[in-house]
């Protein structure tokens, strides 16, 4: 099967916009008909099917990062969320400070920046003009660093960090380490155990290929105890399906699970489930490569036109699926929307123009996005 295949993607359109909201490949839209399908005719009856797709996501979810066990792994709404789960779940003392690019997409800032009146230094650290911003990072921490908190992929010009070498400087100096790792996460591969990684969250809808609204949260398993809960609700008790017990019977989950507060979202657990199956049969691996090769191709093409400044960075190994550009002498804003007006959806991110093709774009799509910026004066 032809990677393009999985996708029913309109002829017209040429989709560049994966670090965005990614299209669905065709067994999650059939997944989610399906789903819909079932529940019109038959209702709830089928639940117990639904909870044994929710323990195979997270062992899909486990095995994407490779975790350590199942039990690491919760389902919780979006990315914000779970950086948020873990920002006020932390006993960070006055007097101690957090590490973040400054760089970062609002939702890894803004959360930690509510720590602020809490006595917490926030340190936000620049890595736009950084040759090493893995030591940059490093460099930024002390001995009163509790956590420092990247991306793994920079959402607006694609800067890929190196996770196992700001894991190794975390552990090193007893820092916690957590990752947005949205922008990565069924592009690339991901080792959230080679990466020391204590925390790792991203919602579904980007390189995953799934609807919003459903995100892996990763929390190794001896960091648990130390996130207290602020969201509380049937499902995170041991016993979930058990009702009626006293009040003195409540027993928290001991696994991830804990952090799960109500309802699970079971159509966007069914729809994550269809898509990271087809991302974990094609391979990660595989799908790194033509990620990669997709962004060359980019590359390649850009600067084969006039006038174009790349901003991402193009060295191998400092970029995944994001590149972003801008064309000189021209209003960039209406290149953007020249590109979207001819069907090729795209962002405006970083001050440039955002591609993000993911492993099914073919090269054909991508030639008719190149003539458009080319041709546009
Ligand atoms: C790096 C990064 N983190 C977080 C988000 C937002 O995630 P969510 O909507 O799942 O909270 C985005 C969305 O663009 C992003 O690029």
């Amino acid at each position: 099967m032809n990677d393009s295949s999985y996708f029913d993607l309109d002829d017209n359109i040429v989709h560049l916009n994966h670090a965005a909201v990614a299209p669905w490949p065709i067994v999650t839209r059939d997944t989610v008909i399906a789903f819909a399908r079932e529940n019109s005719r038959i209702g709830s009856q089928r639940y117990a099917s639904w909870l044994e797709t929710e323990q195979q996501l997270k062992e899909k979810m486990a095995r994407l990062i490779n975790a350590e066990s199942v039990d690491e792994i919760a389902v919780l709404k979006n990315t914000s969320e779970g950086l948020s789960v873990i920002a006020h779940g932390l006993h960070i003392e006055p007097g101690e400070n957090i590490v973040v690019p400054d760089e970062e997409f609002p939702s890894n800032r803004i959360v930690w920046l509510a720590l602020h009146n809490k006595g917490v230094e926030i340190r936000l650290v620049s890595l736009e003009d950084s040759d090493s911003p893995e030591q940059t990072l490093i460099d930024a921490m002390d001995q009163n660093t509790r956590l420092l908190s990247c991306s793994s992929v920079q959402y607006a010009k694609g800067l890929r960090l190196d996770l196992a070498r700001l894991g190794e400087a975390c552990q090193h100096n007893g820092t916690l380490f957590c990752i947005d790792g949205i922008q990565s996460l069924g592009a690339m591969r991901f080792d959230a155990q080679a990466f020391h990684a204590d925390f790792v969250v991203a919602d579904g809808h980007k390189w995953m290929c799934a609807p919003e609204g459903t995100a892996l949260f990763y929390c190794r398993r001896d960091k648990q105890d130390q996130l207290s809960l602020h969201q509380h609700g049937w499902h995170m008790l041991q016993d979930a399906f058990e009702f009626s017990h006293s009040h003195e019977g409540v027993v928290i989950a001991e696994t991830a699970q804990r952090f799960e507060s109500g309802s699970p979202n079971m159509m966007g657990i069914a729809a994550l489930d269809a898509s990271l199956g087809l991302l974990l049969d094609i391979g990660i691996e595989d799908i790194e490569r033509l990620v990669l090769a997709n962004s060359d191709y980019l590359i390649r093409g850009l600067k084969h036109i006039d006038d174009i400044e790349i901003l991402s960075p193009t060295k191998r190994g400092r970029y995944a699926g994001i590149t972003t550009f801008i064309k000189q002498g021209v209003d960039n804003v209406k290149l953007y929307q020249h590109l979207q007006a001819n069907n090729v959806i795209c962002a405006h991110r970083g001050g440039g123009i955002r591609f993000s093709p993911h492993f099914h774009t073919e090269q054909e799509r991508m030639d008719r996005a190149l003539e458009l910026v080319d041709g546009f004066a």
